[in-house]
């Protein structure tokens, strides 16, 4: 079937865990991106263990972009308790970092947030007992929360979410059931998405849609995709 005259493509990606001494690794692919796609989304994990350093190589590479990126944070770019240094840098870099917010390019809006674990289904953990479990649950249920918040927001026709972590279990076949939330899938649901990306599930699968219909993407830079590339290439 041709595609409709107003479709847009956008490449997404997640997981590149640049490294400090890996400079330049991903600047041909950028530069390839942005002959293909109107908007390249990076979907979290950008920095192997959250060092600012890690962010400067990565936007150095970003800089061969003449695309608007945009994205959302995952938990690697957390670990070393550097997230807002690495958030500024990328920033400063012209990557548009969403954390609740929407950016919206061609009349697209992208609505991003990291999401959180929390499982899925039947098997999702419950807030119930010792007052840990408690704070992790309100943890995933606040990250739903702040994406309907910003869905909510979205008055386009078209609307992509932007995720680190998976909303619903097919695209983390594979792997443990562990990495993603329903609850991220639920609060999907409740709005028009045209599309979802996230990340990492390495091990998962490509595709997947959530209960009611919403086509979902694994994008982490691991996963073997339809393009036969690192990224996909996706038309809404
Ligand atoms: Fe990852
Ligand atoms: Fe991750």
């Amino acid at each position: 079937m041709p595609a409709k005259p107003d479709m847009f493509t956008f490449a997404a990606i997640g997981d590149l865990h640049v490294k400090e001494d890996r400079t330049s690794l991903f600047r041909d692919l950028f530069a390839e991106i942005s002959t293909k796609a109107e908007v390249l989304v990076l979907c979290g994990d950008l920095t192997d263990v959250g060092k600012p350093r890690e962010a400067e190589v990565l936007a150095e590479d970003l800089r061969v972009c003449s695309i608007p990126v945009i994205g959302v944070l995952g938990n690697h770019d957390y670990e070393s308790g550097q997230a807002e240094d690495v958030e500024k840098i990328l920033k400063a870099a012209g990557m548009h970092l969403l954390n609740g917010q929407s950016y919206e390019a061609n009349g697209v809006a992208f609505v991003g947030v990291k999401g959180f674990i929390g499982g899925f289904g039947r098997r999702m953990l419950a807030s119930f007992g010792e007052t840990v479990v408690k704070s992790f649950v309100a943890e995933s249920v606040g990250e739903a929360m702040r994406l309907e918040n910003a869905m909510r927001a979205v008055r386009n026709e078209r609307a992509v979410v932007v995720l680190h972590y998976a909303p619903v279990v097919d695209t983390v076949e594979g792997e443990p059931p562990f990495l993603g939330s329903s609850r991220l899938g639920e609060t999907i649901d409740r709005f028009k998405v045209s599309a979802v990306v996230h990340g990492h599930a390495h091990h998962g699968r490509y595709q997947g849609r959530t209960s009611r219909g919403a086509p979902v993407y694994n994008v982490a830079l691991q996963v073997e995709k339809p393009s036969s590339r690192p990224y996909a290439l996706i038309k809404v």
